[in-house]
């Protein structure tokens, strides 16, 4: 059995940080009549969520769901993305056993941020992605699952927890300041997924690697600087030491871990890093513009997060 021409898709944490951001994407017009159905998952009151109605000829639909009703939330879905959030592992774990028990043919699971498959230390977090993955692949052998990695969140990235101080104009940098680190907007990581959900089986790839920029902290500084920013003081923190006292103890936050996987060029989603997919996903920028470091820094005058006090009180 192949995916119908019009496949149902239901997303999973439809209500959250990212989750918002795809929703809107599969509801925009560029994607949405690829779709018979859009269905809108969350553990929340439906009426959180946008009512269940018809546009143009697709329905959207709420569901609610929990971890007891998952296999009857999920049924005639044959696309499902999965957003949830950090706080949902075991949720998660609950939903890659039941997909045996549904007709879902395609499966982005939630990743959304760095390739961890390739670190050399172990993180929580992580952990409990490549744990998801290792529980999802061997249950269903007839789906796809695709994971997308598009680097940091260009919004959520530019500020103090990761030594990027504008209030008091100074990047830090573990490691090199000029290793190049890939960043993606939140609406264009919606887009990425809408756009992988129209491939054909055949066509996706199990890997995505994207980047609606790349740059490194020095070039960040000088791009913030030329929007208004002020000067930037841009120092260097040595990698080695930095590295060897953070991931010396176990940890649930990323924040200093990817403080050194910028530096390392881990978080490098050009051809000459981890490889690079924009073009599969929007071939020639012909479905949409990425939104750049540059864009960030005319919309906030290059001072993104200047009012954070870190960390905080
Ligand atoms: N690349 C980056 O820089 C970056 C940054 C942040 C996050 N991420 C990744 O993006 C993905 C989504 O993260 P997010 O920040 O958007 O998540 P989030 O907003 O914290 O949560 C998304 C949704 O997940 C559901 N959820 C939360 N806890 C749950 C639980 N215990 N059980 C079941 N469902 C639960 C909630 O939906 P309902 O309450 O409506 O059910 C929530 O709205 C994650 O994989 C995360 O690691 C990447």
């Amino acid at each position: 059995m192949t995916l119908p021409a019009r496949p149902v898709v239901a997303i999973a944490g439809a209500t959250g940080h990212l989750g918002q951001h795809v929703t809107n994407a599969f509801l925009s017009s560029a994607f949405l009549d690829k779709f018979s159905e859009i269905v809108l998952l969350s553990r929340k009151e439906p009426n959180l969520l946008q009512p269940s109605d018809v546009r143009a000829g697709v329905k959207v639909t709420t569901r609610r769901y929990n971890e007891n009703n998952l296999e009857e939330a999920l049924q005639g879905v044959q696309i499902l993305v999965n957003t949830v959030g950090p706080g949902g592992h075991e949720f998660k774990t609950k939903i890659a056993a039941v997909l045996p028990r549904t007709d879902i043919r395609v499966y982005f699971p939630s990743e959304f941020g760095v390739d961890h498959y390739v670190h050399d230390f172990a993180h929580l977090e992580w952990y409990e992605k490549k744990k998801h993955l290792a529980n999802s692949q061997p249950v269903v052998t007839h789906m796809k699952i695709c994971r997308i990695f598009c680097g940091l969140f260009l919004e959520d990235s530019i500020g103090p927890w990761f030594g990027l101080d504008t209030k008091n104009g100074k990047y830090t940098s573990v490691g090199s300041p000029r290793s190049p680190i890939s960043f993606t907007s939140l609406q264009d990581v919606g887009k990425v997924v809408a756009s992988l959900a129209t491939f054909p089986e055949e066509k996706l790839p199990e890997i995505v690697h994207l980047a609606g920029d790349t740059r490194s902290i020095s070039e960040i500084a000088s791009i913030m600087q030329a929007a208004g920013a002020g000067p930037i003081e841009v120092a260097e923190i040595p990698y080695g030491a930095y590295k060897a006292k953070t991931t010396a103890e176990s940890s649930w936050d990323p924040a200093a871990y990817l403080r050194f996987l910028m530096g390392d060029g881990s978080i490098n989603h050009s051809a000459a890093g981890l490889g690079n997919d924009n073009d599969l996903v929007n071939p020639g920028q012909r479905l949409w513009r990425w939104k750049t470091l540059e864009d960030l820094a005319r919309e906030t005058k290059g001072r993104p997060w200047k009012d954070t006090v870190w960390p905080p009180k």
